[in-house]
């Protein structure tokens, strides 16, 4: 009997084309899961999944926009035509935009809160629906470990976070009875592309967080996979409605 811990399941992870969700799609397929990697770029969620099958794994590409409805229902159908049922979900498609809150825009606003926040109900409710149908599955939300505190320059993005938070929670007690479990990670500063270090203002946010973070360092993407196994895994039968923050200690002080 092979001892991977996903073994002989599907899981489909969004922002699966850089960063935390790749990271997490590469850490699964090497438990042993089917991994539906799916992003909104078309090249680099193929390189990822191009990487998983070099590595041995079994992985399906697919390019969508998790804002969009018909475009998450097509990436579930996709998913369940190469590998049959779904028993995983993680959502860790995001963007951020920084700008003092004066200066938002509608169109900021209105990205920031359609890919993190929509695309996380979107995705769940789809994603859901055939979870709850086989009484059975698990969704992971990635938010952050600004879920919960503040950070100049970035109000748009901790609303979506916030949210995420709190659309877990409601999450899991809706789909409780349905033998669906829904958590969150939320992690701390990790070295992806998400944070904006090619700019002076990205470096300074930078220098200044890592102050903050009693490790002294930012997480790199690897080191989100543990937590999303635990939570993935039947070792994590009883969590629910939860966030599981991984952020080197940020949070501690
Ligand atoms: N990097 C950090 O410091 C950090 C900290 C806390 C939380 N997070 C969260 O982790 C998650 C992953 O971010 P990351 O750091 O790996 O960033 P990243 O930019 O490396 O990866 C995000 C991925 O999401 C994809 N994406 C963006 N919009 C999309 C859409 N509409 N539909 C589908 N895919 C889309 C991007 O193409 C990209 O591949 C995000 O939700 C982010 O908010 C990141």
């Amino acid at each position: 009997m092979s001892t991977a811990r996903l073994a002989d399941s599907t899981a489909i992870v969004t922002g699966a084309g850089s960063g935390i969700g790749q990271a997490i799609a590469t850490g699964f397929a090497r438990e042993g899961a089917r991994v539906a990697c799916a992003d909104i770029r078309a090249e680099r969620v193929r390189a990822t999944a191009e990487r998983i099958r070099t590595a041995g794994g079994e992985a399906l590409a697919i390019a969508v926009d998790v804002s969009e409805r018909s475009q998450v229902e097509t990436m579930l159908t996709l998913a369940r035509e190469r590998f049959g049922n779904v028993d995983t979900l993680v959502s860790a498609a995001g963007i951020s935009a920084r700008d003092s809150f004066l200066d938002v825009t509608d169109e900021d606003w209105d990205r920031v809160l359609a890919v993190n926040l929509k695309g996380l109900f979107l995705c769940a409710q789809v994603v859901g629906r055939h979870m709850a149908e086989r009484g059975r599955g698990t969704i992971i939300n990635v938010t952050s470990q600004l879920e919960g505190v503040a950070q100049p320059h970035c109000a748009p993005y901790l609303a979506s976070k916030g949210g995420g938070r709190m659309l877990t929670r409601g999450m899991a007690v809706d789909l409780a009875a349905s033998g669906v479990r829904v958590n969150a990670l939320a992690p701390g500063l990790t070295n992806t592309n998400l944070s904006p270090r090619d700019t002076e203002e990205g470096r300074r946010y930078t220098a200044e967080t890592v102050r903050h973070i009693p490790m002294g360092r930012p997480a790199e993407p690897a080191e989100m996979v543990g937590a999303a196994l635990f939570l993935a895994s039947g070792e994590a039968s009883y969590v629910t409605g939860t966030t599981l923050v991984v952020d080197g200690g940020y949070l501690a002080i």
